[in-house]
């Protein structure tokens, strides 16, 4: 199959990433089946779809008229075959549970044609672990978008040992077709590469906070005001090549032996998630929440993000 083949994308699961997903395949004019367990989770999926568009529409990102005819390619079942039957392309986004995904894979390996690709937008897991009740490894990998994926421009696309060159060839293409940055990991390995920075990242944090080096606030505050302002315009391969790697070496050779390794769960964020407190929902975790600071932190992130994009 090429990818000028490819004229309906299935996703399965409309959630927060994937009412997102079948949005940017909508936009880039394909027909879209959009798949959930219940209908009011598709139509609120819907709901979501619209005001993002409003939202690109009012920052000039995209026509207002373009709206309708997006939504007017969206369609949506609770019955998986009826969504997968006759897509080209499908992407997986249900709720982060292997079992739950290889049985999916599994039955969309059933359903969907012989040609069509199947991918998983899995955070973390391998597509060799998702897709093994698959026939039809050769088509099996996974593309990780970022929240919000209309938004956030890269997809990291991971292939198996038997994920053929053609998949991932007709996969890169298509993202590229819709406007998305892919870049292809070479060898699946848990986490890929984004969630596993992020993950030491977090790590290290946690370390800050329960040995009170500093406070989650100040922690936020240090990253926000500083690299992070850095890391969304150059990698950290080229920050630190600027600075040298020799100065790198003498700044870490000690630094390293104190930064925490462990591979056991931080006891404070075992502890945190057992006392309820997971953050926004349930309005208490390193910070109180209400509704409206919710709603004061999304638009923060979501100005801050408009404006990128809006700088390609
Ligand atoms: N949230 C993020 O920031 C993020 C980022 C990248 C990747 N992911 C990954 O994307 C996937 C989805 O995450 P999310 O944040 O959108 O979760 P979510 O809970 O918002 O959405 C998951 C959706 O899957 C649906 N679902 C559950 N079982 C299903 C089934 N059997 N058939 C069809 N639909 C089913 C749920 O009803 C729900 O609407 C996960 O694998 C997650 O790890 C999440």
């Amino acid at each position: 199959m090429t990818t000028d083949e490819i004229a309906q994308v299935a996703v399965i699961g409309a959630g927060l990433m994937g009412h997102g997903i079948a949005q940017e395949f909508a936009s880039a004019g394909y027909r879209v089946y959009l798949h959930d367990v219940t209908n009011e989770y598709l139509e609120i999926a819907l709901i979501q779809i619209e005001q993002n568009l409003n939202v690109l529409a009012s920052n000039a990102i995209i026509q207002e008229e373009s709206i309708s005819h997006t939504l007017r390619r969206i369609q949506t079942s609770t019955e998986i075959e009826i969504v997968a039957e006759n897509a080209d392309f499908v992407v997986e986004a249900v709720t982060e549970n292997l079992a739950l995904k290889q049985q999916i894979f599994g039955k969309l390996d059933t359903i969907c044609p012989t040609h069509t690709i199947l991918a998983s937008n899995t955070t973390a897991l391998m597509p060799s672990q998702i897709g093994v009740n698959a026939k039809r490894k050769n088509q099996i990998l996974n593309t990780h978008y970022f929240n919000p994926p209309y938004l956030i421009p890269l997809v990291e696309l991971i292939r198996s040992p038997d994920t053929s060159d053609e998949t991932v060839e007709v996969t890169f293409e298509l993202l590229k077709t819709i406007g998305k940055t892919p870049a292809i990991i070479e060898k699946e390995a848990l986490g890929f590469v984004g969630p596993r920075l992020q993950a030491a990242l977090i790590r290290e944090a946690f370390a800050i906070v329960e040995q009170g080096i500093a406070s989650a606030e100040t922690v936020d505050l240090v990253v926000r005001n500083s690299f992070g302002r850095r890391l969304s315009v150059a990698g950290p391969f080229e920050v630190f090549e600027l600075a040298g790697w020799d100065l790198v070496l003498a700044a870490f050779e000690e630094l390293y032996k104190d930064l925490n390794s462990s591979s056991d769960i931080n006891p404070l964020l075992q502890q945190m998630v057992e006392s309820g407190k997971l953050g926004v929902k349930s309005k208490e975790g390193f910070y109180s929440w209400t509704d409206e600071k919710i709603q004061q932190l999304r638009e923060r992130m979501n100005r801050a993000l408009i404006r990128q994009a809006k700088d390609v």
